[in-house]
C-alpha cells in the first residue's frame, strides 16, 4: 500500500467526530469545537447520554467495541477529523479491580477507531492516552522520551498497556500507511462532567464530593488517606480540550505530546484549596496508616510549550467553576 502523507488543518464545515461525547473529556471537546465555530460535528456515546446540545453537533449511541458497528459509523459519517476520547476510564480501585476489563475493553475500542478510520480514510485522529503510561520510577517531570523505559505501576498496568499499544498503533499505521494519527498525554484533568462516584472517581472530584457531603451534614472533620505530601499536577478539561483543538490544527507527526499545567501541588494543599472553595468549616485528618503512592508525578511540557500552546485556567478558578458544575447536577 502506498504511503500517502496528509497536511490538514480543520474547516468549519468538516465533518468532525469526537468518540466519547459525553465523557469529561468528549463533551469538553465537542464545546471547544462549538466555541470556535465549527458546524459538523458528530458526537458517539455508549450509556451516559450527553449533556450538552447544540444545532452543531448531532449524537450517535454505538458501542465502539463493536467492529462491524464501528466501521458501518465510519461509512455513514465519513468523518474527516478524529478526536478519540472514548475509554473505560477509573481511579485506582477500578483499574485494580476490572483490571481485564480495563485491557479488553480498551485494546477493543481502540482498534476498531483506528484501523477503521485507516480504512476509512480519515485524514486526521487524534488519539488520548494518559500519563499512566509511564514508568513508575520515571525521574520528575517526566519527558515523553522515558515511555517504556521501566516497570508500570502495577495497580493500573493494564490500562497503561493498553494506552501504549494505542499510542503505538497511531504511530505505526503513520508509517506503514501512511496516516495522519497524533496522540496526545494529558496529566490528571478534572472539570465538568467529572465523575464523582466515591468507588470509581479520582482524587479531586472525590474531594468535591467528600467536602461537600462534609459541609451538608456539618461533619467536623474530613478525612484524608494518607500524609497529604504527595505532589500531583491538574489541567481543567477545557485547557485540555482547546489544547486537543490546538495540536489537530497545528501538530503532525510520531512524537506524542505531553499536556499537563507544568505545576505540580501537595494533596494537602489541594485539599485546602477545595475545603476553602466548598465552604467546609471542619478540619481535614490525614489518616498515615493509608499509602501515600508515587510521592510526585509531574509532567515535562516543554514539548507542548515549543508548539505554541499554554493552559489558562488557574487551579483555584477551575474548582470553583467545577464545584459550581457538581452543584447544577447534585441540586437536580
Ligand atoms: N479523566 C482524567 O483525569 C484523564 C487524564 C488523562 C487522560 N484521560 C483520557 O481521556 C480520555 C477520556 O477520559 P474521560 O475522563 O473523559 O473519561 P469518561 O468521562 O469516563 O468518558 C469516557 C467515555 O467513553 C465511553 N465509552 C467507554 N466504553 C465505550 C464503548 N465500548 N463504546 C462507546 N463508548 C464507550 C463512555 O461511555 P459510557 O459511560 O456511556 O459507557 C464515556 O462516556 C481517556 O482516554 C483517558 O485516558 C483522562
Amino acid at each position: 500500500m502506498g504511503v500517502t502523507i496528509y497536511t490538514a488543518t480543520m474547516n468549519k464545515t468538516d465533518k468532525i467526530l469526537v468518540a466519547g461525547a459525553a465523557g469529561m473529556v468528549g463533551s469538553a471537546i465537542v464545546r471547544a469545537l462549538v466555541k470556535d465555530g465549527y458546524q459538523n460535528i458528530t458526537g458517539t456515546y455508549r450509556n451516559r447520554k450527553p449533556a450538552f446540545q447544540s444545532e452543531k453537533v448531532d449524537y450517535l449511541k454505538i458501542d465502539l467495541m463493536n467492529q462491524e458497528a464501528t466501521a458501518e459509523m465510519y461509512k455513514t459519517l465519513a468523518p474527516d477529523f478524529v478526536f478519540y476520547a472514548a475509554a473505560k476510564v477509573g481511579g485506582i480501585v477500578a483499574n485494580n479491580t476490572y483490571r481485564a476489563e480495563f485491557l479488553y475493553d480498551n485494546l477493543m475500542i481502540q482498534n476498531n477507531i483506528v484501523h477503521q478510520a485507516y480504512l476509512a480514510g480519515v485524514k486526521k485522529m487524534l488519539f488520548l492516552g494518559s500519563s499512566c503510561i509511564y514508568p513508575k520510577h520515571a525521574p520528575q517531570p517526566i519527558k515523553e522520551e522515558y515511555l517504556l523505559t521501566g516497570l508500570l505501576e502495577y495497580t493500573n498496568e493494564p490500562y497503561a498497556i493498553a494506552k501504549i499499544a494505542g499510542l503505538k498503533l497511531c504511530e505505526n499505521y503513520n508509517i506503514q500507511y501512511g496516516t495522519n494519527y497524533i496522540s496526545a498525554m494529558p496529566t490528571n484533568l478534572y472539570g465538568p462532567e467529572d465523575n464523582y462516584d466515591l468507588q470509581n472517581s479520582h482524587v479531586l472530584p472525590a474531594l468535591i464530593r467528600k467536602f461537600h457531603e462534609a459541609k451538608i451534614s456539618k461533619a467536623e472533620k474530613v478525612i484524608i488517606w494518607g500524609t497529604g505530601s504527595p505532589l500531583r499536577e491538574f489541567m481543567h478539561v477545557d485547557d485540555l480540550a482547546n489544547a486537543c483543538v490546538f495540536l489537530m490544527n497545528t501538530y503532525e507527526g510520531n512524537k506524542f505530546v505531553n499536556l499537563g499545567w507544568g505545576e505540580d501541588i501537595s494533596i494537602k494543599d489541594l485539599a485546602i484549596l477545595i475545603k476553602n472553595v466548598v465552604g467546609f468549616e471542619g478540619e481535614l485528618f490525614f489518616d498515615t496508616s493509608k499509602p501515600d503512592g508515587t510521592p510526585r508525578k509531574l509532567l515535562d511540557v516543554s514539548f507542548m510549550r515549543s508548539l505554541g500552546f499554554h493552559p489558562s485556567i488557574r487551579l483555584e478558578e477551575g474548582i470553583k467553576n467545577t464545584y459550581a458544575d457538581f452543584l447544577r447536577k447534585f441540586q437536580q
